[in-house]
């Protein structure tokens, strides 16, 4: 057994969107695991208590609590983070894995409210989640702050491009919040993952074509799956990555490299 405290979370608190199934409940998981007060939200409260008392069964100990709220409204937001204090206390971690893909076309074709609610979702909700979190780490000289982007935002797409844009703009928000935030010990930085097993985008993968793919293209020789994150959330949200910030982590078994 190893004894280090790089990764100890006791003691902080973590505010998560979208973490009732996927990878929020993976990296959810993970957090709970390494010592931290956790506060899950997603849209069903019915689901966050389910995902709340299996992470605690399995952490044996009551550190995981479900508060509903829908990522694009901003009053739901406001009332998160209120509830999060009363159940948890000031916020050291956020993680705004919430996402939304509600258009599978051409950028030419979307409709209005599917672009407002896209880009709502993805870039506006964090921004909000942001501000209200900063003045609990500004008070502590210390936060983390770790954002679910894509590696959709590094390409162009024919069927995903506002999403694209969005997690775009996502890594871009991130980066202007590490600039801003930095000089008072906030970091802040974007996750990215490529194709992973969840419900999310199902669409891309449960079919024998894209497993086939995976398996013989991506260097890793696999689809990326849910836990994968876990590790990526213990570094970002603890001390192992304090002098990390403004970037963007991609984590897709290598199917996307620097170039
Ligand atoms: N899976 C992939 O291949 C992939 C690749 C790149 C990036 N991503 C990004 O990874 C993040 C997590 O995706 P996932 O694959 O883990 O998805 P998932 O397994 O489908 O889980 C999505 C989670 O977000 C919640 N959610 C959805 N819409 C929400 C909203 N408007 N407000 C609050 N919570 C909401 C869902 O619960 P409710 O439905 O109850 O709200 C659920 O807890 C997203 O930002 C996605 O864009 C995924």
């Amino acid at each position: 057994m190893v004894e280090t405290k790089l990764f100890d979370l006791t003691g902080k608190v973590a505010l998560m969107t979208g973490a009732s199934k996927g990878m929020g409940k993976a990296m959810a998981h993970a957090l709970a695991a390494h010592g931290a007060t956790v506060v899950i939200s997603a849209r069903t409260q019915e689901t966050l208590d389910e995902t709340a008392a299996e992470i605690n069964q399995a952490v044996g100990a009551e550190r995981v609590h479900g508060v509903a709220a829908n990522a694009g409204r901003k009053q739901e937001l406001e009332t998160l983070v209120e509830k999060t204090h009363q159940l948890a206390g000031p916020v050291d971690i956020l993680v705004g894995n919430a996402g939304v893909n509600v258009h599978y076309g051409p950028i030419s074709e979307i409709p209005d409210d599917a672009y407002e609610k896209t880009m709502q979702v993805n870039v506006q909700a964090n921004l909000w989640l942001a501000r209200l979190v900063a003045p609990d780490m500004i008070e502590k000289g210390n936060g983390s702050m770790m954002f679910t982007a894509s590696v959709g935002a590094f390409k162009p797409s024919d069927t995903l491009g506002v999403y694209g844009t969005s997690k775009l703009a996502l890594i871009g928000l991130v980066r202007n919040l590490a600039l801003e935030y930095g000089p008072q010990g906030i970091r802040a930085n974007a996750i990215c993952p490529g194709l992973v097993r969840t419900d999310f985008a199902k669409a891309l993968w449960d079919n024998p074509e894209a497993v086939k793919r995976a398996n013989s293209q991506i260097p890793l020789r696999r689809l990326g799956e849910a836990d994968d994150f876990e590790g990526l959330a213990v570094f970002l949200g603890s001390d192992a990555s304090r002098y990390m910030t403004g970037q963007a982590l991609t984590v897709c078994g290598g199917s996307f490299m620097w170039s």
